[in-house]
């Protein structure tokens, strides 16, 4: 190959892999496979080494190459690369929206662009006659560090910018005809580019990985992984780490009036712009958008810390302007951080509904995701040791996802000296009953079954959502009725009158009648739901219904489920009893044991049946739907059981239970005495059946 077709070669083997190149890197399009592009890279090598004056700066193969450094040299920006002020709350957002309003024409119409606040490094590109020829690090601002050599690495910046021809017809395509006036005779001499070097989370924790492999200490995210890349002396070290680049700001005035054409010239000119970037016109949309970004910031993969609003008028941007080293015009808008830094006050004990005496840390106030944390729990006192705490300590406090707020991690460096180690007390803070440790002496319960502290709970839990459901009743309202004495368990709730609360203070004539209500239409009860609002130590919501079914068996068919009777099966209950049921385990067993051995809880229950409350069967799972599309009418007394029972029976198996005699009837149950509906099925022939029948049905 003579020089003049190699030339040629060269120049189709660039375009060639450049196609390929931005396919992949900023398209995320795969066209063909790596190995191919390789060995065109391989081609585009070997010629080259053959024809050294014929490589230029754009080639593919000064991506990597470049001889280590010494040092980085300085390089000044011309237009300084300035930070953005922070916002993380609505109210921030409104406030800024003021600010910005009084200082732009009355009759100005402000609309924003919102994009992604990358977690990255900020770099700038200096590209002449459409040439990559100088990138550098943010610096100060004004100074930074020329990177070109590393910056070139990233395969997602390109080397050499989109023909201008290309250019200038898509910006026409766009219906941008004023921006494609500046591409008329050529490519611009110099164009600047702005962006964020990221690496991807994937990536990242590979890199760790690898790193743990070697023993080495890992890198704490992304972002810093990023940073230490793009200031390796070796850009060889900066090419394996795989770093990505997406643009967010043209410098040159090319034309563009506003930031979504700068992003749409961006994209235009051959580099990466983030899809989701969007043009709003209220400041709803952003918080929705904030909303939504943050949920699925977990899955994105890049870190990113929030977004970034700019006023999306380019003219009303400049005429903003700038204070200190920020511009009016833009703002970033941050996610609420996940973890805080504050202060324990004090460790105090909390007693539950068990008996277990749980240390919580009394913390100085702190916002995190939006909320003000004032307290959270320690667990026990390995936790307490686990995170070497003292009262006076500065911690970490995370509330990450919905959980609630943990201690992780404790800066002991920090300390002044007057902190104090925490000791789980001996007695019960409630009631000053000596506590008792497990075994293993970790969890620490006050055997007390009498104290205060758990009628507290257990209050709390008889009323839950899960339970009785007595909405409008809260666990303010539940220590004041206890605090002024008018009620001792969750029985006496049902004695209550309005005149017992409006007398309370915040409650008045309309709430407190609310409150009675809520008590009063909940004397019915589902057997499960009763169960549960027990509190019986470890019978949940699924036990409880496993137990109403088991119960409801024992109680036999022609018996009411009532708590009499739920009294009277306990009364004879063993731990092997228990033990046929698949769902619940000999510790389970014990304690349901013990429960309805108690003398206390069965004056409980009668107290409880005293009041009026009424258990509602639950449904026995059965081989389903035996009466599925029937419909039964029931008349005279039945024998074996109440008409009540017989209903619900009915409807057990999908059947439905009509109140008169009609042409759908498919069966009439007669029981002793039946009515005038004997006489009117006899007349429409439906299916006569006796209380026997029935139950063979059945
Ligand atoms: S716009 C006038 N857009 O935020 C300032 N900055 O810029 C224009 N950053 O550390 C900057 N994502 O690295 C802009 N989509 C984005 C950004 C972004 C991240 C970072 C940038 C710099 C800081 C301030």
């Amino acid at each position: 190959m003579n020089k003049e077709q190699a030339k040629t070669r060269i120049e189709k083997l660039k375009e060639e892999i450049n196609k390929y190149r931005y396919a992949y890197h900023v398209l995320d399009q795969s066209l063909i496979s790596d190995e191919a592009v390789d060995s065109l890279k391989k081609e585009l090598f070997d010629l080259e080494k053959e024809f050294p004056e014929l490589i230029t700066l754009d080639s593919p193969t000064q991506r990597v190459g470049g001889k280590p450094l010494k040092k980085f040299e300085k390089t000044e920006h011309q237009i300084p690369m300035l930070s953005l002020n922070d916002a993380f709350s609505e109210k921030d957002i409104y406030d800024w929206d003021e600010r910005i309003k009084k200082l732009l024409p009355e009759k100005a119409k402000i609309d924003f662009y919102c994009e992604h606040k990358f977690d990255g490094l900020a770099v700038a590109l200096e590209y002449k006659d459409g040439i990559f020829t100088i990138g550098s690090t943010r610096g100060d601002g004004r100074v930074g560090e020329n990177i070109t050599q590393n910056l070139k690495t990233i395969e997602a910046i390109p080397l050499r910018l989109v023909d201008y021809k290309t250019i200038k017809t898509d910006l026409i395509k766009k219906g941008l005809n004023q921006i494609a006036h500046f591409f008329d005779k050529g490519m611009p001499q110099d164009i600047e580019v702005r962006g964020e070097v990221l690496l991807n989370k994937k990536d990242f924790e590979k890199i760790n990985e690898q790193r743990k492999k070697q023993g080495l200490s890992l890198y704490a995210n992304p972002r810093n992984v990023a940073a230490g890349s793009v200031r390796q002396l070796d850009p060889k070290i900066t090419a394996s780490r795989n770093l990505d680049f997406y643009a967010y700001e043209l410098v040159t005035d090319l034309g563009q009036t506003s930031h979504e054409q700068e992003h749409l010239l961006l994209k235009i000119l051959g580099f990466k712009t983030h899809p989701e970037n969007q043009k709003v016109t209220r400041l709803e949309e952003i918080f929705k958008i904030h909303q939504q970004i943050e949920k699925k910031r977990k899955d994105l993969p890049y870190e990113i810390d929030g977004l970034v609003v700019i006023v999306n008028n380019n003219q009303y941007f400049k005429d903003l302007g700038v204070v200190g080293k920020a511009p009016r015009g833009a703002i970033a808008y941050k996610f609420s951080p996940s973890e805080a830094i504050t202060q324990v006050l004090d460790i105090i004990i909390q007693v539950g509904r068990t008996g277990i005496l749980t240390p919580v840390a009394i913390l100085k106030p702190v916002q995190i995701r939006g909320v003000t944390i004032t307290r959270a729990t320690l667990h026990n006192k390995e936790e307490i040791k686990r995170l070497g705490l003292r009262i006076g300590d500065t911690v970490i406090v995370n509330r990450a996802g919905d959980v609630i707020p943990q201690i992780t991690k404790v800066l002991p460096n920090l300390r002044l000296g007057n902190e104090r180690k925490f000791k789980m007390p001996l007695k019960c803070p409630i009631c000053n009953t000596k506590v008792e440790e497990d075994p293993k002496g970790i969890i620490v319960r006050c055997p007390n079954v009498n104290c205060p502290a758990r009628s507290q709970e257990n209050l709390y839990h008889f009323i839950s959502k899960s339970a009785f459901d007595m909405r409008g009743i809260g666990s303010k309202l539940i220590n004041r009725l206890l605090d002024e004495g008018l009620i001792q368990d969750a029985a006496d709730l049902f004695d209550l009158e309005q005149g017992d609360i409006s007398p309370l203070e915040r409650y008045g004539e309309k709430s407190s009648q609310n409150i009675i209500q809520a008590i009063q239409s909940n004397k019915e009860i589902l057997f499960n739901r009763f169960l549960y609002a027990l509190g019986i130590i470890h019978v949940g919501e699924e036990t409880a219904l496993i137990l109403a079914q088991y119960f409801q068996q024992k109680i036999g068919l022609n018996q009411n489920v009532s708590i009499k009777n739920l009294i009277k099966v306990t009364s004879r209950l063993t731990l092997e009893d228990l033990g046929q049921i698949p769902m619940i385990g000999p510790i389970m067993g014990q304690s349901i044991i013990n429960w309805f051995k108690d003398k206390k809880n069965i004056s409980f229950l009668e107290k409880l049946e005293k009041k009026g409350i009424k258990l509602l069967p639950v449904k026995v799972i059965t081989e389903k739907g035996k009466f599925k599309d029937l419909n039964f009418v029931i008349t005279g007394v039945l024998d074996s059981m109440s008409r009540e029972l017989a209903k619900e029976k009915i409807i057990n198996q999908s059947g439905k239970v009509q109140e008169t005699i009609s042409s759908k009837t498919d069966y009439l149950i007669i029981g002793k005495n039946p009515g005038s509906k004997y006489e009117k099925a006899k007349e429409l022939k439906t299916k006569i059946i006796n209380e026997k029948e029935f139950l063979k049905m059945l």
